[in-house]
């Protein structure tokens, strides 16, 4: 694991960032960037104050059955990990995976890997994914899928509008976002520039997704068919998922 800032420092920073953000001279691009940074101080928070309850990067307990990167998605039976609340274990992934050795039986993410960094991260949790799962066990990952809106392009109108309220409508961006290569940014980047959303860092396919998982050492990656008993049902449309075996 690296090693975390302290609480007094994040604090300190939070503070020098707060007042460059209330200042009106700070730039358009600054102010950019200084809220991503508040979003990351805010991780880093919550990820300090665990990692001081399991120095050693492991939890005590053992679930078998892990979400990770859930959001307000809850999954009966599934232990969840995030980032941010609410969730079971408040833990940045892109840190390692807090789980022991060969314990998991099913671990499933969806819309969570595309805001991870690619190569970095993404390969590291594939790894640790791996590493934590028991012989036999499956990771079951959801992604947008690259692939099917580039198939689409040039779009045909009916399906950006479908797109647009699908994924959209509870967004004031209706204004500036509604072209069909409007929609095939979301799928690269989301609203970088939104307080409220998180972009999205790499694009998926299965030939990707495949190689990802592969490459860290899974038996075999195949399409998953989408379960709405575990998957979020608004995520089936447009998202492409594998479930990989170790
Ligand atoms: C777009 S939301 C998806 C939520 C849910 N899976 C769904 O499909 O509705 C992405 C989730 O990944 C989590 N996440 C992003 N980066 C993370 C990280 N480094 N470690 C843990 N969780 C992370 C976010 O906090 C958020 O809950």
């Amino acid at each position: 694991m690296t090693e975390q800032l302290s609480a007094p420092s994040l604090d300190f920073l939070a503070e020098q960032i707060a007042a460059l953000l209330a200042e009106p001279s700070t730039s358009h691009g600054l102010a950019r960037t200084l809220r991503a940074a508040v979003k990351e101080i805010e991780i880093s928070r919550y990820h300090y104050t665990s990692s001081r309850a399991w120095p050693n990067g492991r939890i005590d307990a053992a679930p078998e059955k892990v979400q990770i990167g859930g959001g307000a998605h809850r999954i009966d039976g599934f232990y969840n990990i995030d980032a941010v609340p609410p969730a079971d274990l408040l833990w940045d992934i892109r840190e390692g995976i807090p789980l022991q050795d060969s314990t998991v039986r099913v671990m499933f993410s969806e819309h969570f890997l595309e805001h991870i960094d690619y190569p970095r991260s993404v390969k590291h949790y594939a790894r640790e994914a791996h590493r934590a799962l028991a012989p036999g066990g499956r990771l079951v990952t959801g992604v947008p899928d690259a692939a099917f809106v580039l198939r689409h392009y040039p779009g045909n109108p009916a399906l950006s509008e479908e797109m647009v309220e699908r994924w959209y409508a509870k967004r004031d961006c209706l204004g500036d976002i509604n072209t069909f290569l409007d929609l095939i940014n979301y799928v690269f980047r989301d609203q970088d520039d939104d307080p409220t959303y998180s972009p999205h860092l790499w694009a998926y396919d299965l030939e990707k997704l495949t190689q990802v998982f592969a490459e860290a050492g899974f038996e075999s990656v195949e399409p998953w068919a989408f379960d709405p008993t575990i998957a979020n049902p608004k995520r089936r449309w447009g998202s492409i998922y594998v479930i990989a075996m170790k």
